[in-house]
Formats: C-alpha cells, sequence, structure tokens
C-alpha cells in the first residue's frame, strides 16, 4: 500500500494522507541551521548540534507519537484545524505533504479555506522561514484567527530534558512588534538568541506555554485557541515559547499571505545588548527579517535553493531502464547523502540528538557518497576527522560538531575506525585529483603543536592494524569493528554496562581489551582500502614504502585465507576464547555478512573460488524478499562472549536483521565478481523506491534507506515467525545512503572515479540493453553512452572516446578539456 507518490519532476515526495505509517519526515537547511520536519509539521530546529544548540523542543517517544513542532492552528469560528492535520487532527476536506530538496509544503483545507505553508532554510542563513498563504475558496466571506506556535528548548537538549530543578526558572522573553525573542541565559554566559517573526502587525500573542496551552491541556487542545484570543503573557521561568495571534478577513477567492521566520543569532560580547545593558540587540535579527520578509523575497530564497539543487544534482544524472533506478540516483539517494554528510549519526526521529556527534567511521563513509557533491567541504569534514586521531593512528570514536573536540566520554579503541580515513582520502582525492590534501597539517587529538600532514595520519591508520595483530595474524577487534554490537571484550552480566564503553576488567592487564580476540571483518577491510594507501604512495614516488605496504597486504590475506576461510564463506571472528565465530561449527550465526564483500572486492582467495562459492553461499543463507540478513542463524540465547548482538531478539538491528547499510558491500561485491544480475537483485530488494509498494509493511519514509529492516527471523522465539519482517526502523541516518550511492553508480552503472580519470566499467542485469550518464568530473563534463548489444552483466568490451577506441576502462584525462563523449560497448 502507498501513502503518497513521487513527483519526479519537482523532485519531490507527495503524501496523500496524514496518517503515514510512521512520522515521515525531512530535512532542512545544509549549512549552519537545520530543521527537522515531519510531514504533520513536527519536529525542530538547531544550530550546527543538535545537542548543545537546540532551538525548539521537541518530547522524544511520545504519545501520541511526533508531538511538538512549528504549528498553525486555524479558529474559524469554533472549527479548529492545523494544515498539517496534527496535532489537532481534526478531519481536513483535503491534505498533502510535499517534500522537496532542502523545503516542505504542507497544504490542508477545511471549509473551504485553504492554508499552504511553506518551510525551508535559505542558503547562508541561519533561520527557518514559512510562508503562511490562506486563501478563502468559498463563495462567502470568511472571518477567522491564526495562531502560531513554536516552543523554545533552553539551548542544552540533554540539560533542557533533565535538569528541570534548574530550568523551570531560567526562561527569558522579549516581545518588540510582532517578533517574539528568546533570551534564556543570554545575559550570563550564552552570546546567542533566537527570534520567531511574522511580516505584518499581530492582534496578540503568547510567550508563556502555560497561559498559551494551559496546564492541564495539550497541543491539541490550547486555551488560548480555544478561547480564540491571545492572552499576551510574558514567559519568566517554566516553558518559554513563541505564539503570533491574527484576525483575519477574507472575501471569496481572496488570499492573505504570511512570512514567518524563526531565526538564530549570534552577538559579539561587547555588542550584545543596548545602552541599557539590558535590552537585547537586535540589529543582527532586523537584517535577517529584512532579507525573507515579503512574498517576492521568499520566492527568491526558494528559486536559489531550486538552483543549488539543480547544480549539485547536475553533477550526475542517469538515465537507465528502470525509472526506480533514476529516481534513486539522481535524486533522492543524493539528497540523503548530503543528509548524513551534514548529520552524521546525530539528530533524527529515531537519533535524539543528545547522544552521538559525528562518528570518525560513520563520517568517513558519508564522505564517499558525498564528495563528488561539494569536495571543499568533504575536505575540510576530513581533516576535522584526521584532527581527533591519536598518534599511534588510534581514535576518537566521535566528536562534537560544534567544538570539534574528541568525545572522552566514549574515547577510542574501536578496530575499524582508523581504515575508514583512507577510504575517504582517497575518494576526495579519486574525485578531484588534489593530490595537495596529503600535505595539509592536521593535528593530532586536536593539538596543532603535534601536527603533520595528512599522510602521515594514513600512515598511522594503515599501521595501527599492522601494530595490533592476534595470534592469527589477523587484527584485534577490540572493543568493537564496525559492528558495534559484537564487542568481544566486554563479557558483561550487570545491567547498565554500555556494551561500547564498558571492558571487562579481566582484560586491564593486556591493555583494556583481548590480545586473543580477532577481526575477520577489519582483516578484509583492511585489505580492500590498503592497496589506495599503496595506490597514494607509489604516485608520490615513495616506492620503498608502498613494497613495504603491499607485503602487509598480502600477509593479510595469506593469513585470512589461512585462518579465517570457512570452506565456503569467511568466518566473521576469534573470540576473546580463541573460538571461531561465524563457522559452519557453530550454533548459532554461523555466517556473518561483514566480513565477506571486502574480501570478495580485494581478490583473497580468488584463485581457489572464494568469491563465488562466498556469493553463493551469501545468495542461500543471507537473502531475503526484503534485503540480505546480517547473519544466520540468529541468535536465540545471550552469549556473553559475543555481547550486543545477542541482546537482541533475533530479527532485529545486528542480530540478524537486515542491516542495509553491509547489504551494499554485498552488491558492490556481487557487481565486482561480475555477477551484475545478482547485484541488482538485492539492490532492488532494499533501495527506498522499490519499496514503495509495500509502504504498509516497511512503514518508514519510501524516499530515503533506514538503517535496519526487520529479518526473516523476527517474532521466531515467540512463535511468530516473521512478525515485523520487513518493517524499516531507524531511517535517515545511516551509512547506507553513502555506500548504496557507492554501489549503484560506481559498481553497478561503473561510472567510478579513480586516482587516474574516470572509468567506466558497469556491472548491470544481463537483460538491460544499457544506460546512458552525464558526470562532471574535475571540471569536464562526461556523456556516457553504454551499449549492451550482447546481453551480458559485465565486460568492456569496448571503448570510444570522442569517436576514437580507447584501450581499457579509464577515459584518458586530457588538460583543458571541457567535454568527453564516451562509448562503452559491453560484451
Ligand atoms: C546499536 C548500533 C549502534 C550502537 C552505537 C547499538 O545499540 O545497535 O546500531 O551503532 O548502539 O550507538
Ligand atoms: C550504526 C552506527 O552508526 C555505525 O557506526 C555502526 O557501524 C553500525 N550501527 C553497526 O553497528
Amino acid at each position: 500500500m502507498k501513502f503518497g507518490f513521487f513527483d519526479d519532476a519537482n523532485r519531490e515526495y507527495v503524501i496523500t494522507t496524514p496518517r503515514t505509517p510512521y512520522p515521515w519526515i525531512n530535512y532542512l537547511g545544509t549549512q549552519g541551521f537545520f530543521s527537522l520536519i515531519s510531514n504533520t509539521a513536527g519536529g525542530y530546529s538547531f544550530y550546527k548540534d543538535a545537542r548543545l544548540r537546540r532551538i525548539t523542543r521537541y518530547r522524544y517517544n511520545n504519545v501520541p507519537i511526533d508531538m511538538g513542532g512549528r504549528y498553525f492552528y486555524i479558529n474559524d469560528n469554533g472549527t479548529i484545524w492545523n494544515p498539517g492535520w496534527s496535532p489537532v487532527k481534526t478531519e481536513l476536506d483535503a491534505y498533502e505533504c510535499r517534500h522537496g530538496m532542502g523545503y516542505t509544503k504542507i497544504t490542508g483545507k477545511k471549509n473551504d479555506l485553504k492554508v499552504n505553508v511553506t518551510f525551508f532554510v535559505p542558503q547562508d542563513y541561519d533561520g527557518e522561514v514559512q510562508q503562511v498563504v490562506l486563501t478563502n475558496e468559498g463563495s462567502v466571506e470568511k472571518s477567522f484567527s491564526l495562531f502560531s506556535f513554536a516552543e523554545w528548548c533552553l539551548w542544552d537538549a540533554q540539560d533542557d530534558s533533565n535538569n528541570f530543578q534548574r530550568n523551570f526558572s531560567t526562561g527569558r522573553v522579549e516581545v518588540d512588534g510582532s517578533v517574539i525573542y528568546h533570551k534564556t541565559e543570554y545575559r550570563d554566559r550564552r552570546n546567542h538568541y533566537a527570534f520567531y517573526s511574522v511580516n505584518d502587525t499581530i492582534d496578540g500573542y503568547d510567550t508563556d506555554r502555560d497561559s498559551f496551552i494551559g496546564l492541564y491541556n495539550g497541543f491539541n487542545n490550547p486555551e488560548a485557541v480555544l478561547a480564540n484570543k491571545a492572552t499576551n503573557s510574558f514567559a519568566d521561568g517554566w516553558a518559554p515559547i513563541a505564539s503570533h495571534f491574527k484576525k483575519i478577513t477574507l472575501k471569496p477567492g481572496e488570499s492573505k499571505t504570511l512570512v514567518f521566520i524563526l531565526g538564530y543569532v549570534e552577538m559579539p560580547q561587547d555588542q550584545k545588548f543596548e545602552a541599557d545593558g539590558k535590552t537585547i540587540n537586535k540589529v543582527k535579527a532586523k537584517a535577517m527579517i529584512e532579507k525573507y520578509n515579503t512574498p517576492e523575497k521568499f520566492e527568491a530564497g526558494m528559486k536559489e535553493l531550486k538552483g543549488y539543487w539543480d547544480k549539485l544534482l547536475g553533477i550526475l544524472s542517469v538515465s537507465t531502464p528502470d525509472d526506480k533506478v533514476d529516481r534513486m540516483v539522481n535524486i533522492w539517494n543524493q539528497y540523503q547523502c548530503m543528509v548524513t554528510f551534514n548529520l552524521s549519526r546525530s539528530a533524527s526521529y529515531f537519533e535524539s540528538g543528545i547522544g552521538r556527534g559525528m562518528g570518525f567511521r560513520d563520517s568517513n563513509q558519508d564522505v564517499l557518497g558525498f564528495v563528488h557533491q561539494i569536495p571543499d567541504r568533504a575536505k575540510e569534514r576530513i581533516i576535522d576527522i584526521a584532527s581527533t586521531q591519536f598518534p599511534d593512528g588510534g581514535c576518537y570514536h566521535q566528536y562534537q560538531p560544534l567544538t570539534k573536540k574528541g568525545n572522552a566520554d566514549i574515547g577510542g579503541d574501536f578496530s575499524d575506525d582508523p581504515l575508514w580515513l583512507i577510504l575517504s582520502v582517497s575518494a576526495y582525492i579519486k574525485e578531484t585529483g588534489d593530490w595537495g590534501i596529503l600535505d595539509e597539517m592536521v593535528p593530532y587529538d586536536n593539538d596543532m603543536s603535534v601536527a603533520e600532514p595528512l599522510l602521515e595520519h594514513l600512515k598511522v591508520s594503515f599501521y595501527h592494524i599492522v601494530n595490533n595483530l592476534g595470534p592469527h595474524g589477523l587484527p584485534l577487534a577490540m572493543r568493537a569493528d564496525w559492528n558495534d554490537c559484537i564487542n568481544l571484550s566486554c563479557f558483561s552480566d550487570t545491567p547498565g554496562e554500555s556494551f561500547q564503553t564498558y571492558t571487562n576488567p579481566k582484560f586491564a592487564a593486556e591493555g583494556g581489551y583481548s590480545k586473543v580476540a580477532e577481526s575477520v571483518m577489519v582483516a578484509a577491510l583492511f585489505t580492500y582500502s590498503g592497496p589506495n594507501y599503496v595506490a597514494i604512495l607509489k604516485h608520490l614516488g615513495k616506492d620503498d614504502e608502498a613494497a613495504k605496504a603491499q607485503a602487509e597486504i598480502d600477509k593479510m590475506k595469506k593469513n585470512i585465507m589461512e585462518s579465517a576461510w570457512d570452506g565456503d564463506w569467511f568466518l566473521r571472528a576469534y573470540d576473546a576464547n580463541g573460538e571461531k565465530m561465524g563457522s559452519k561449527e557453530c550454533e548459532e550465526g554461523q555466517i556473518f555478512i561483514e566480513p565477506q564483500g571486502f574480501a570478495i572486492m580485494s581478490d583473497v582467495g580468488k584463485e581457489q573460488g572464494a568469491d563465488l562459492k562466498t556469493l553463493a553461499a551469501i545468495d542461500e543463507r543471507l537473502n531475503t524478499k526484503y534485503g540480505l540478513v546480517l547473519n544466520n542463524p540468529a541468535f536465540t540465547k545471550y552469549y556473553i562472549q559475543y555481547g550486543e548482538i545477542s541482546t537482541y531478539p533475533g530479527g532485529y538491528k545486528e542480530n540478524a536483521g537486515i542491516f542495509t547499510h553491509n547489504n551494499a558491500w554485498i552488491i558492490c561485491a556481487a557487481a565486482y565478481a561480475g555477477q551484475g544480475d545478482q547485484a541488482f537483485k538485492y539492490y532492488s530488494e532494499i533501495a527506498p523506491a522499490f519499496t514503495e509498494e509495500t509502504s504498509d509493511i516497511h512503514k518508514t519514509e519510501p524516499y530515503v534507506y533506514g538503517q535496519m529492516i526487520g529479518g526473516k527471523d523476527a517474532g521466531a522465539d515467540i512463535g511468530q515467525t516473521g512478525k515485523n519482517f520487513g518493517q524499516g526502523k531507524n531511517s535517515w541516518l545511516t551509512g547506507t545512503a553513502a555506500w548504496n550511492m557507492v554501489a549503484i553508480s560506481q559498481y553497478i552503472l561503473g561510472v567510478q572515479p579513480d586516482f587516474d580519470g574516470l572509468a567506466i566499467n558497469p556491472s548491470i542485469p544481463h537483460e538491460w540493453d544499457g544506460f546512458k550518464a552525464t558526470r562532471q568530473f574535475r571540471g569536464a563534463t562526461y556523456n556516457i553512452t553504454v551499449k549492451n548489444p550482447n546481453h551480458v552483466c559485465k565486460g568492456v568490451a569496448s571503448m570510444e572516446v570522442d569517436g576514437k577506441a580507447v584501450d581499457g576502462c579509464i577515459v584518458p584525462y586530457v588538460d583543458g578539456q571541457k567535454e568527453y563523449n564516451v562509448v562503452v560497448t559491453l560484451g
């Protein structure tokens, strides 16, 4: 069942009922100011950091779901409603929500009054602009009232949600004409405030939540709206809000347009106040309001936003035989890559914005799907991430975006982290040809006095693995590898111990984690990412170092085949007891997805047919109609030696859930191994546009990836096998966005930036006749036509560039050439 449709021409998903199976959200803003907005206008805004600089309040895990947002209430002679249906939930005569690239338009209609609200964050602007168009579509004059509503968060979202003994007494506001200012703590230690304005006179306002809503009422029946009159309340402590009240009369056919702005302002310490030392200096706020306070200015801002996305999405566009692929590649997957790049895993409807900042491994992977859009921002991010590394190559697992400092609460010792830096830096160089990034001086642990060129950070990343090997010559697993839930040094039997940060004291003498537990996943990630480091060294003429690094890679491959090849697939790990994990010999969890793709893509055991055997085992044991499960059979007991993974009921999350992120690695690997049909099958099982038809089962947004889909084992241990099979969770902030962008564009369609230029080496479904692609790359436009007359999956039989035959599959780069016409024939 569907709850809307794709409008590809406008790059929108159009939701046609407010009762979606879960709130379906969008993100506004790409720079400093961000908003989350659901299809009923729920959500919140923050500046740069969803924890430390939260602007409006949102209550997670609420009943009913999705309460709190920016709401417009209409009181039309006692009929009270919202254009987005919620929170009042009066049945509307018409409803529509259009989520587009950086904006959301919600339209509701009731009793001949149509209200259309467009929300967006303009470019280079720290505020959310909301245009409300009210139209009388009836044949008699209408008089009604409009109330706006936003609830301020007291800046630090964590403190805001738990330190009530203090923060119920700190709220402060100012009201100046039609502008409501939130200046909590501004007098003291903060140099930022927020405001909510409207470009018209008002008939009243409220700034105190209890006066507006009433102590025993809810968002669904605010007292002021019921009474059809603002109370002009002035918040002093308790919960400050901002609500404008306006009486409106419209003749038949008449419209009125209002522009509201929810803005954020920072002021230099010495200019914070007016002469009285109390009243806030509003100069910047006024300038911000001035910028978008008319419908014309609003339109100009929307046009600029559209131009921004035209440009970004013009960098790669494809025309394939499958319009769902085109929709994903040309629009939604790229859009999601921007969002994951900006927010890492911090703020979504499943990530509270409090728990996590930017992840070392997460953000490095996000770069892979984003770097072609704005390489300079990718570069800045790479340097920020690398700055949280330690001189020995280890790193903080996370950092806060506001301070850019490593997060000591989480610490380090995640065994895979350093390797992702090699991949992100390589992706940046492949995209741009800018080798200069390697010379950038990058600190360790943010200490500039110990800065070294980025190249050295790659070296310490590479050798952090080599210097931390276990008994089989495989990388030590440490606290966890990519799979946060395989915690081989945890052995936790006490409630409340965080699997991510707790290591059992029995390993204290060994340095904090087992020196026996080894990760095959990291071994394979090493053999996959390592060759990039070697290629960089060779390019720089450092042949000796390159040879030394290559020898380590070769040795690792040998060690994998000697100790981690299970006969039909690769093992997952050795646990702290030295026992195999992910082997036929195991009772449960015999095969895991994570090491397989990277091992295949680095040709480990290829001469023995390990690649095709592994792909066959994956298809047989892990594949389902909704994607590949992470492991099989699911764990049904708690294995203290494995950690968090076996705490999840089977079929969910890392315990045999469909973790879409590592599905992408298998898609890449199948494509790499020439199995284009298999690759595309897995792609179409999870790509959102393909799940649209089953939105009632899938539940989360059909335009973006979620982290996890319930696996085939869900419910098995309660006698309801398949319960929640196919149900998506944790939408939006997942490495799947970047990796499936890589999988479809670079591995299936095969348009792959390489150090030497653009390679075209597709691995497609055999029935495709071919496809076309346009790619902006290093200042030139590549017009690519792929022909598949013999209906093969993979194999470049010939390549012509501007009519001339070329050997291999890399388009030779000619300095200064602005356009390349490339024809590739498979066969
Ligand atoms: C989740 C993981 C997540 C980790 C870190 C675990 O509980 O299952 O997906 O990466 O926590 O927050
Ligand atoms: C989500 C986390 O953000 C990511 O870092 C991790 O690799 C996966 N979960 C798997 O545990």
